[in-house]
């Protein structure tokens, strides 16, 4: 494996995830336990990360001596670098000219750029520079205005590149990448989600023993990925309860349960849409809509729970990203405990169980995909918990459910026929508009759809997708003859900031 130390850069899960895309298998760590978690774990590697510090300030993130003299080969990329130099007895200063964007790079043909053109474009983003190597480094790589842009101590096999070669505008950073990993640490392909999910099985089984499970299945990629892993490992003892509240999209409820209902597990579907429904009357709030719905999402878990009592184990669509993002580990429990909608208050359990825990979205995917899940299961976009109640603007009825379920279906279906690949999340919302309209003879006064589609890669920060026009007309045409009550659609041309992805 290979060892990603995190010093609070931007890109730091890209940089992982690049290592893993080469069937690599590679944990983040942060900084502060990186020397005791590579003698743990003795990675054939480490990769340090970037991070918004400067080297020479007294809060700047440091790391222990010991570490550059294990014998592991070491990568830095940008403050990677800088960390490395100062470290080393090299020198690092504010440069004199910022770089900042695509930069030409130009390389010595160190065995770090094998098949990587000459000169090449390359990521910059720094203020800092190392002005003096230390002793036994050499230049390998220059900038216009960066004559160390990378940096190699063959004999120590402890090397720097002041560009992100992890982002996409660094053009051969994959290449780059993919030199050290294999060639400098002599790492093997072997990452793959055929491997894991037998050994995740095997994993499981010997965790579960003769126990039973309990999964809160709400048809989104990682809980169906989990119900799928855990069902092969465990059969009959796995309960999947699926609360359908009526706020799915057009066909889910059923696609989820013709995914699972003939699996082997106990697969129990609540249908709730009527008490969703009479929570949801007259709310027009959207924070107001998303607490209905929590609170009575944990009503009917709590229902349940009184008949199951207590189970062994309960399992958690967990991923690696939470993981991090809930500070390595020792909350993640909580967080998670809050992703099944109040499943622990009520039902007993010894422990959880949460086989995706190591993985990257784009591995689940891969996972479902290895485990047999449809592809309208594995590659499911995200979809919020309250479902199509906070893309119906103002109050929710069981009528216009229906409408928008109608025409977020031709979207959506029209979009993937297109071919167009520029979107991350589309979907239709049903504003509180009425306009007047003429279709044949008669005057219509009917409610305004409005189109979204974002590009996005975090989801943070998101860009409306420039969808050509003749798609957005067919879409449009088929919405107005084939879905009655609507009688205008528009297309939203906003970004996030300052709008957000979904409207409410
Ligand atoms: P926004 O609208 O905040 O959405 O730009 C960012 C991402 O989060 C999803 N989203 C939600 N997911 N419960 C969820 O599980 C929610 O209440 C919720 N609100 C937004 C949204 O679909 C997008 O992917």
């Amino acid at each position: 494996m290979i060892l990603v130390v995190d010093f609070g850069g931007q890109y730091n899960q890209l940089i992982a995830r690049r290592v893993r895309d080469l069937n690599v298998y590679c944990e983040l760590v942060p900084f502060h336990k990186a020397l005791a978690a590579a003698k743990e774990k003795k990675p054939t590697g480490l990769i340090f990360t970037g991070g918004p510090s400067s080297v020479y300030e007294d809060q700047a993130p440091q790391i222990e001596a010991e570490i550059f003299q294990l014998g592991i080969p070491i990568l830095g990329l940008c403050y990677g670098m800088q960390l490395i130099a100062s470290s080393l007895g090299g020198r690092v200063t504010r440069a004199e000219f910022k770089e900042f964007g695509k930069t030409s790079l130009d390389h010595t043909g160190h065995p770090l750029f094998k098949d990587v053109s000459q000169p090449t474009q390359v990521w910059m983003s720094h203020a800092d520079r190392v002005a003096a190597l230390p002793e036994g480094f050499t230049a390998i790589a220059s900038t216009a205005n960066c004559p160390l842009a990378a940096i190699a101590d063959d004999q120590r096999k402890i090397y720097g590149f002041q560009f992100h070669a992890e982002v996409n505008h660094s053009l051969e950073g994959r290449q780059m990448l993919r030199n050290f990993v294999f060639d400098i640490c002599g790492e093997e392909a072997s990452w793959t989600m055929a491997n894991y999910a037998k050994t995740a099985i095997d994993q499981v089984r010997a965790q579960v023993g003769d126990g039973q499970v309990l999964l809160g299945l709400s048809g989104g990629v990682d809980s169906s990925v989990v119900a799928a892993l855990l069902s092969k490992a465990i059969g009959p003892r796995l309960t999947c309860i699926f609360v359908d509240h009526g706020l799915m999209r057009k066909n889910e409820g059923d696609e989820v349960e013709a995914a699972f209902k003939d699996s082997g597990m106990h697969f129990i579907r609540i249908d709730a849409e009527d008490r969703f429904l009479a929570r949801l009357a007259g709310v027009t709030d959207p924070e107001a809509k998303r607490k209905a719905i929590g609170d009575e999402f944990i009503r009917v878990f709590e229902e349940v729970g009184k008949e199951i009592k207590s189970v062994d184990f309960l399992a958690q669509g967990t991923i690696y990203p939470d993981v991090i993002e809930s500070g390595w580990g020792d909350s993640a429990v909580i967080k998670s405990h809050h992703n099944v909608g109040g499943l622990p208050d009520v039902i007993e359990f010894r422990g959880l169980v949460e086989p995706l825990r190591l993985l990257f979205k784009d591995e689940v995917r891969k996972l479902g995909k290895e485990l047999g899940l449809p592809d309208y299961l594995t590659n499911r976009q995200p979809f919020p918990g309250p479902g199509l109640a906070i893309r119906i603007i103002g109050d929710i009825t069981k009528a216009k459910l229906d409408i928008l379920r109608e025409a977020d279906a031709i979207f959506r279906s029209e979009l993937e026929a297109s071919g167009f690949q520029e979107a991350d999340q589309y979907f239709a919302v049903l504003t509180n508009t009425q306009s007047v309209g003429v279709m044949g003879d008669y005057r219509t006064y009917d409610y305004t759809l409005a189109l979204r589609s974002v590009s996005t890669s975090d989801f943070m920060t998101a860009d409306w997708s420039r969808i050509p026009y003749d798609i957005l007309d067919k879409v449009s045409t088929r919405i107005i003859n084939e879905v009655p009550g609507i009688n205008r659609v528009v297309y939203d041309i906003t970004s996030k900031p300052p709008a957000t992805i979904e409207w409410e």
